[in-house]
Parts: C-alpha cells; sequence; structure tokens
C-alpha cells in the first residue's frame, strides 16, 4: 500500500502538442506501449479508422474521423502513474485544447525534423508560456531527412522564444540517421530501425572517446561531423538548468523517430526525470499544496451528448489536492452545495472505467445534471478552496447565426445558449442595438459545424450561419473607466457585449486594433478575459 503522498508523487500529468501529422499519435502510442497499456501499437488508435476508439462521442467525429474532443489516457511505467491529455491534433480546434493544456503540469511538444515550428504549435505553445509551465520537445520523424539541427534549435528559440538545451544530438537523418549523441552519459546510441509496433530494439551505445569503434559502426564522415557538431554545441547551447526547465523558460530536446520507435524510451526516461509530480495551483490568492491539503478539483471542460439517448453531459475534473473517494461527499463551491459526485469515472480510450478512488494529478469525469461550468470548484466539505477561472480565450472566426424557423426562437436561444455555456462557443450581441441578432465566435471552424449539428439533432432547430470577416477580438480591459457608446474606432470595428454583459470590440484586422487604440488614449483592450 502506498501512503497518500507516495500516490501523488508518482503521478506525471502532461498534454502533448504538435501541429497535425508531426507524429503525436505515434509518440503517446508508443508510450502506451512501454507501459504496457497496449500490447501493440496501432490499437489505441492510428490513421481515420481506429481513431475513433479514443473519442466516438459524436457523430460529426466519425463522419470526418477525426477527434474533436480531447481525451485522457492513464498509464504506469516504471512506478510512476502517468496521465497524458490529448489535445486534437487537426487543423480546427476548440477552446477546449487550450482549456486542456490548464490541467496539465507540463506539455511535450512534438515537432516534425523536416517542418521546423507550425502553425499550430505556435498557438499551443502560448498557452503553454501563458501558464509557465514546462515544455518538453520531441523532435521527430530523424528517419526521413531532416533539416539542419542547429536551424531547428534556432527556430524554436527565435519563434517561440524559449531557450533550447539538447539532451541528446541525432547523428545523421534520413537514410543517413545513425543514431543519437546522448549527452549525459557520454555515448552514441547507435539507430536500429525497429519493427514498428515492437519496443525499442537492444541498441547499442557507444563512448564518444572510443572512436575506432565509433568509426567503424557510423562511418568516419558521420564521426567527423558529429565532433564537429559537439564542439560548436559546447560553445553555442544554453547550458542546462532544471529550473529554467521548470519555470518554462528551457525546453529540452530529444531527438528520435517515433514510427521506428527509435529515442522514445530515452526521451521518456528523461522527461520523467526532469517534470515534476502535481503541481500546486493558486485558489484565492494562495498556494494549494497537493499532498497536505484535502481534497480539491476544478472543472476543466464539459462534454455534452456523450451519449444522446440520455443527453448526458460530462463534466471533466483536475484533481489539485488530496485523495478523491467516491463514497464521500464533496462540496461544489459555485453551487454551494454538497453532494456527492455522479458516477465518477476514468475516461480511457472508448472504455469508461467507474472510479472509486483517484489522486491529485489524476482526471476524473463525472455526470454532470447541467450544475458546473468550466472553472469551477469543488472540494471536500468544510475546507475553503476556489481555484483561479480559466482565461477565455479568444475566438478567432465570426459568423451571424439565425435559425431558420423564427417560430423557434426560444429553443434556438436556449439551445445555443447552453452550448455556450459549456464553453464549446462564445456567443455575442450587437452593442446597445437592440437588435436580438446573435454572433456566435469560434476558435476552430469546425466549432460551426458542430453548432449546427447539435442545435438540429439536440433542439431541432435549423440555423444559417453567415461569415462575418472578423479576426481579432478585444476585451475592454478598462470597462470602468471608457464609455463604450463613445469610442471611436476604425469603420470596420464592431462593438458587442458577451454572455456576462462585458463590452468587446471586433476587428477584421490588427491594423484597426491599433488606430483604435491611438484613437483613444487611455483604452485598454486585452486578448483574453479573466472572467
Ligand atoms: P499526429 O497525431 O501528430 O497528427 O500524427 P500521427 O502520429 O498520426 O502521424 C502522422 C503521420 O506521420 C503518420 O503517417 C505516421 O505514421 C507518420 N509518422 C509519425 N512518426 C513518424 C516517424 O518517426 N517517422 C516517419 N517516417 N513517419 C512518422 P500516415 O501515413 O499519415 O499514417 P499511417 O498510415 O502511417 O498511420
Amino acid at each position: 500500500m502506498r501512503s497518500l503522498a507516495e500516490e501523488i508523487n508518482r503521478r506525471r500529468t502532461f498534454a502533448i502538442i504538435s501541429h497535425p501529422d508531426a507524429g503525436k499519435t505515434t509518440l503517446t502510442e508508443k508510450f502506451l506501449l512501454y507501459g504496457g497499456a497496449i500490447n501493440l501499437a496501432g490499437s489505441v488508435k492510428g490513421k481515420a479508422t481506429a481513431r475513433h476508439a479514443v473519442s466516438d462521442w459524436m457523430q460529426i467525429e466519425k463522419e470526418r474521423g477525426i477527434s474533436v474532443t480531447s481525451s485522457v489516457l492513464q498509464f504506469e511505467y516504471d512506478d510512476f502513474c502517468i496521465n497524458i491529455l490529448d489535445t486534437p491534433g487537426h487543423q480546427d480546434f476548440s477552446e477546449d485544447t487550450y482549456r486542456t493544456l490548464m490541467a496539465a503540469d507540463s506539455a511535450v511538444m512534438v515537432i516534425d525534423a523536416s517542418k521546423g515550428v507550425e502553425a499550430q504549435t505556435r498557438k499551443l505553445f502560448k498557452v503553454c508560456v501563458m501558464r509557465k509551465i514546462p515544455i518538453f520537445t520531441f523532435i521527430n520523424k530523424l528517419d526521413r531527412d531532416a533539416n539542419d539541427t542547429f536551424d531547428l534549435l534556432d527556430e524554436i528559440e527565435k519563434e517561440l522564444g524559449i531557450a533550447t538545451c539538447p539532451v541528446n544530438w541525432p547523428i545523421g537523418s534520413g537514410k543517413n540517421f545513425k543514431g543519437v549523441y546522448d549527452r549525459e552519459s557520454k555515448c552514441v546510441i547507435c539507430y536500429s530501425d525497429t519493427e514498428k509496433g515492437t519496443k525499442e530494439g537492444t541498441s547499442v551505445s557507444i563512448p564518444v572517446d572510443d572512436k575506432d569503434k565509433l568509426v567503424e559502426v557510423i562511418g568516419e564522415e558521420a564521426y567527423e561531423k558529429l565532433t564537429e557538431e559537439l564542439e560548436l554545441l559546447d560553445g553555442a547551447g544554453a547550458d542546462f538548468s532544471l529550473d529554467e526547465v521548470r519555470s518554462g523558460d528551457l525546453t529540452p530536446v530529444c531527438f528520435g523517430s517515433a514510427l521506428t520507435n527509435f529515442g522514445v524510451e530515452i526521451f521518456l526516461k528523461h522527461f520523467l526525470k526532469m517534470t515534476t509530480a502535481p503541481l500546486a495551483r493558486m485558489s484565492e490568492g494562495e498556494l494549494v499544496d497537493p499532498v497536505s491539503n484535502d481534497f480539491s478539483a476544478f472543472v476543466f471542460k464539459i462534454q455534452a451528448n456523450m451519449n444522446k439517448a440520455h443527453r448526458d453531459r460530462i463534466a471533466f475534473m483536475r484533481i489539485c489536492s488530496g485523495e478523491f473517494d467516491a463514497d464521500k461527499e464533496v462540496y461544489h463551491v459555485q453551487g454551494n452545495r454538497t453532494m456527492r459526485l455522479s458516477q465518477p469515472q476514468q475516461i480511457m480510450a472508448d472504455e469508461r472505467k467507474i472510479l472509486s478512488k483517484a489522486y491529485a494529478g489524476d482526471i476524473i469525469g463525472v455526470f454532470d445534471p447541467g450544475i458546473f461550468s468550466i472553472g469551477d470548484t469543488v472540494c471536500a466539505p468544510k475546507t475553503s478552496c476556489k481555484y483561479e477561472g480559466i482565461p477565455t480565450f479568444a475566438p478567432e472566426h465570426f459568423a451571424r447565426v439565425r435559425q431558420l424557423d423564427t417560430m423557434k426562437r426560444k429553443q434556438f436561444v436556449k439551445g445555443i445558449e447552453q452550448i455556450a455555456q459549456e464553453g464549446a462557443i462564445q456567443i455575442f450581441r450587437e452593442f446597445n442595438s437592440g437588435l436580438e441578432e446573435i454572433i456566435v465566435g469560434v476558435v476552430g471552424v469546425l466549432q460551426f459545424d458542430v453548432l449546427k449539428f447539435r442545435l438540429e439533432n439536440e433542439y431541432n432547430v435549423d440555423i444559417i450561419l453567415e461569415n462575418l470577416p472578423y479576426e481579432h477580438i478585444r476585451w475592454i480591459a478598462n470597462k470602468n473607466e471608457v464609455d463604450v457608446a463613445k469610442l471611436t474606432g476604425t469603420s470596420d470595428m464592431k462593438k458587442v457585449t458577451d454572455m456576462k454583459g462585458n463590452p468587446l470590440l471586433l476587428f477584421v484586422n490588427s491594423w484597426s486594433v491599433g488606430m483604435t487604440l491611438d484613437r483613444n488614449p487611455g483604452l485598454e483592450l486585452a486578448e483574453f478575459s479573466k472572467n
């Protein structure tokens, strides 16, 4: 039997981020393989067909063969209990992707070695930076021709503004990929192209000082290049500092090939050594220690319609402190009531396992009869805790939405408000216009389809979406000091209010944002809302 502190301290909860096709799914599969959670990589989710296994909740996912929702995977490795929060890997993603990062203690960033930093990585990375969570980089697909290693590191530093520290160094790439040099052990680990789906083969490790042996195995040319690069690296690279890694200022970088299973276990081992157990979180200005406090958790995601027949909603919670015991009552802070969490479950691939116990660091899903909102806190009764809300991220696509059948106004408003409450979309109304028009804002355009689909299927309302050209949204940070009605912006600017009545401005381009700031001295604009 482990003590509570041991259970919590062996937990590692991280999100995987990448641009689509960089290899996130493949890497996750290999992690699970090492943990013994699956016998053969590919059985969790390969491509299109198998991907359904993970989150088969919405028909739209089935139709498109993509995962709209993020899911959680838990596995054991080397006495660690690891929770991976998967973020959808397709181009269109929703706020859920961002929110998932709020529930993680660190992030693994997968980069395609032939592509470097791509759009989606940049976006997700911003959220990691905002939260100052440690980021671990895996540069993947070294079995294919890769960009120059120094260039790749340079790009990460310049584009993402984070220092890099290579944990290992690749020797060649593509057909000439020979392996990696491990800087800590000062050994070269030779590449062996293991079969897809099997564990890493027994790779040979050769000390870098053993020139004859190395030349024999990797060849004279690769050896010369390696020594040259290592000299450069020792002179130029950032020094390793665990503190800087943990504050999110320095990212350790590993190289490998998830598909051929090279470098994955090395990465996992380094990662586990450098990451922390569940981190303390802020509640009303104070840090809540995960071990010494009673149970507390916050809701970071609400998933509706997982089972249409029951119209069920599942609230996903990240446990921040203590132990969750299904037999004990908890206190829902925002609802001000004591309750028992209904059907607590761990959602792993397509299986839902009813839980009796879970610990800080874990993610649980509970049945939500419509009482939870994103950001809510639940905790042990008689404890005082209220986690800071989850910021609302700026939508990037906007559309005016109308119901086709004007008689169905009530259902339409109810449906759209409920969906907005779950956080899948944001809705806005024209500022002071008295018009009943609703403007919908989403982070990824796929959410428009999800909205249409759900209003039709769950609320029996057909809608028309008319795309609007806005791309930038700003909350008025000092709304109490500004007379919004009198603001003078550019001609393309639109004033709207959000569900809570906060005033916002919509702009077609970033130039208009700057112009509006210039024209209204004292005006402060924010890219996301904290409440
Ligand atoms: P994602 O979740 O980040 O979107 O990427 P995913 O793992 O699905 O990988 C995208 C494609 O890249 C897949 O090929 C996958 O096999 C391939 N891939 C992943 N890691 C590596 C690697 O280390 N080396 C090479 N050469 N390829 C890699 P696909 O053809 O789209 O799918 P599949 O038919 O192989 O499943």
